[in-house]
């Protein structure tokens, strides 16, 4: 569920400088809108697991009383949130009361002037106070996704591992993919996963036994480490271009305007916002989202020569 299309952010990978043109205000669903959706999605079409984005999901006013209703319903679906951990320090502790069971934060470099140039904002503390305040609160595993850009942090792979191993907050990286709002991604500069299990060589990974389902992450264990739940401590890569795992995906998307996406990489969507707003009853709606999920494509078709980016980019979308 993407609960805004803002960010306090501006990753060079994500959007411009100057921002985008957000969403009015109008456009957005209520908290109550939401609120009615994703009880459907739990009670009639079997959702268990609920995670919150963005944009920045931490910029949505009212997130502490999203969470709290949707922790309300039964069967309770587990509660998530990715975001970009500015001001985390502040609402982990609430978030957790509300009950929020994890956090994922997107953190890309350990180095406050590369942090700049990536984000172009220097808050590269207020992350870490961020990531340690949700580890405090007890939403854990605290996992940090992370983009490596070829000439700007491709070679911070081993030292983010390090830290994260120290902190026990489990790492993942993800391979950047071409959902950029200035649709400048290139395949030929995008840092693999083989490239990034290269760099971790020193660690001496070894197979995870544990199966990765339905995730978007290849998991593999760190020797002579654990996490901060006594677990063997894990590295995860997620090679959404070069190792898809589309076949296995069984995620929905709403964004904040309403609609459905069947996959990241959608070229339809499905207006859930219309049926809500025009007075349509439960079983319509469950019934309409069902439908949008049917003609998910076989894949993200990334490779195929007719490969069209989607118009809406990845901070309109939820990551
Ligand atoms: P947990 O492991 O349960 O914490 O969830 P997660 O890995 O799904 O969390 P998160 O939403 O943080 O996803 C991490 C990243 O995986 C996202 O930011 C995306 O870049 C990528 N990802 C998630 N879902 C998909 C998907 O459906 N397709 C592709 N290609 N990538 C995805
Ligand atoms: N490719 C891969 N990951 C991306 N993210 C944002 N844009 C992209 C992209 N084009 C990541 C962010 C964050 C997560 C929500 O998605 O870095 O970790
Ligand atoms: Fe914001 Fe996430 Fe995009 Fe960075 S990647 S600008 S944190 S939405």
């Amino acid at each position: 569920m993407s609960l805004t299309d803002r960010c306090n952010l501006r990753c060079t990978y994500c959007m411009p400088e100057e921002g985008l043109a957000w969403l009015p205000r109008e456009e957005q669903l209520t908290d109550d809108e939401l609120g009615r959706l994703i009880r459907i999605g739990v009670t009639m079409l079997g959702i268990t697991e609920v995670r919150f984005t963005g944009g920045e999901p931490l910029l949505r006013r009212g997130l502490t009383g999203i969470v709290r209703a949707a922790a309300e319903l039964s069967p309770r679906p587990r509660l998530m949130l990715t975001t970009n951990g500015i001001g985390l320090e502040r609402t982990a502790g609430s978030l957790r009361e509300a009950g929020l069971d994890r956090i994922n934060v997107s953190l890309d470099t350990l180095d406050s002037e590369r942090f700049q140039a990536l984000t172009r904002r220097d808050r590269l503390d207020d992350v870490l106070r961020g990531l340690a305040a949700a580890a405090a609160a007890g939403l854990t595993p605290v996992k940090i996704n992370t983009v490596l850009m070829r000439g700007i942090n491709e070679d911070e792979a081993p030292e983010l591992l390090r830290f994260a191993l120290a902190h026990g907050y489990q790492l993942r990286f993800i391979e950047q993919m071409p959902l950029d709002a200035q649709h400048q991604w290139d395949r030929h500069t995008m840092v693999t996963a083989e490239e990034i299990l290269a760099s971790l060589a020193p660690f001496g990974l070894q197979p995870d036994s544990v199966s990765r389902g339905t995730a978007p992450a290849e998991t593999w264990l760190v020797p002579g480490f654990v996490d901060a739940g006594g677990e063997p401590a894990r590295v995860g890569v997620i090679g959404s271009v070069t190792r898809p795992f589309c076949g296995d995906c069984d995620r929905t998307r709403l964004t904040a305007d309403g609609q459905i996406r069947n996959c990241l990489f959608a070229t339809e969507e499905s207006d859930l916002r219309k049926l809500v707003r025009t007075g349509a009853p439960d079983e319509e709606i469950a019934e309409a989202w069902q439908i949008a999920m049917r003609g998910k494509r076989a894949g993200h078709g990334i490779d195929d020569p007719s490969f069209l980016q989607p118009a809406r980019p990845m901070s309109a979308i939820g990551g």
